[in-house]
């Protein structure tokens, strides 16, 4: 789709520093005078925050199989792309989102092995042409993901209850998604200090859209 907005991803495992990274963004990006739209998934609507709901944290969601998670999961996302994603890029906002498509390649093709077939034609059938013009997936080793991860939540919810194996499958899918798609994925290292991080994913939007985000030209200070 053309569009004059502009649309970022952020993906990784739990724990990756994903929401202080987001926020970061969009204080730089308000700085420059721009108010960008903040999203998350699964929700952002009404019906998405819903579904979330029900993926993680209700009783009903407990028992739920593989595949109807990964409709669930796209079910939000067909809805949010509609209903706001599409409508804020045609208006020219610049759209950030806590997850998008490819966190359902990887942790319901990779960790849970549905097979990628299926998560490529269900992703391209609920996004259709709305791709993100760039995707940082931020990538931190285990212990420190485990570590901030029990840092920020007192309560578990179903995934995250997941066993170790499955957060290390979600880590090489992400390492192997970023691998194959160098033009759209930027593979941050968040083990970083939280400024080096931030400083890298501004470096990374300067260089696909470089006069995004502004900074007072050096001269501009008084003596
Ligand atoms: P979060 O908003 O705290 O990151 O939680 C979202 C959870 O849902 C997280 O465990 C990743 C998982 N998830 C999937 O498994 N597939 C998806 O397509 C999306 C968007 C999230």
């Amino acid at each position: 789709m053309s569009h004059s907005g502009f649309f970022i991803t952020f993906e990784g495992s739990e724990g990756c520093g994903k929401s202080t990274q987001i926020r970061l963004l969009a204080d730089h990006l308000r700085a420059s005078g721009i108010d960008p739209l903040l999203l998350r998934e699964p929700g952002g609507t009404p019906s998405g925050e819903a579904i979330r709901h029900l993926l993680q944290h209700a009783p009903e969601g407990e028992a739920l199989t593989a595949e109807a998670e990964l409709l669930l999961f796209a079910a939000s996302r067909a809805q949010l792309v509609r209903e706001v994603v599409q409508p804020a890029l045609a208006a020219g906002r610049i759209v950030i989102s806590d997850r998008f498509m490819d966190s359902t390649t990887v942790y319901q093709g990779v960790a849970r092995r549905i097979d990628p077939a299926h998560t490529a034609q269900i992703n391209g059938f609920a996004v259709g042409s709305t791709l993100p013009d760039l995707t940082f997936v931020l990538d931190v080793d285990r212990a420190t993901a485990r570590r901030r991860m029990s840092a920020s939540r007192d309560k578990l919810d179903r995934i995250e209850r997941e066993p170790e194996a499955f957060f290390d499958a979600v880590r090489q899918g992400y390492l192997a998604l970023a691998k194959e798609t160098p033009g759209r994925i930027v593979l941050i290292d968040a083990s970083q200090l939280v400024e080096d991080t931030s400083r890298a994913i501004l470096e990374a939007i300067t260089a696909k859209r470089p006069n995004l985000i502004r900074t007072p030209p050096a001269d501009a200070c008084p003596p």
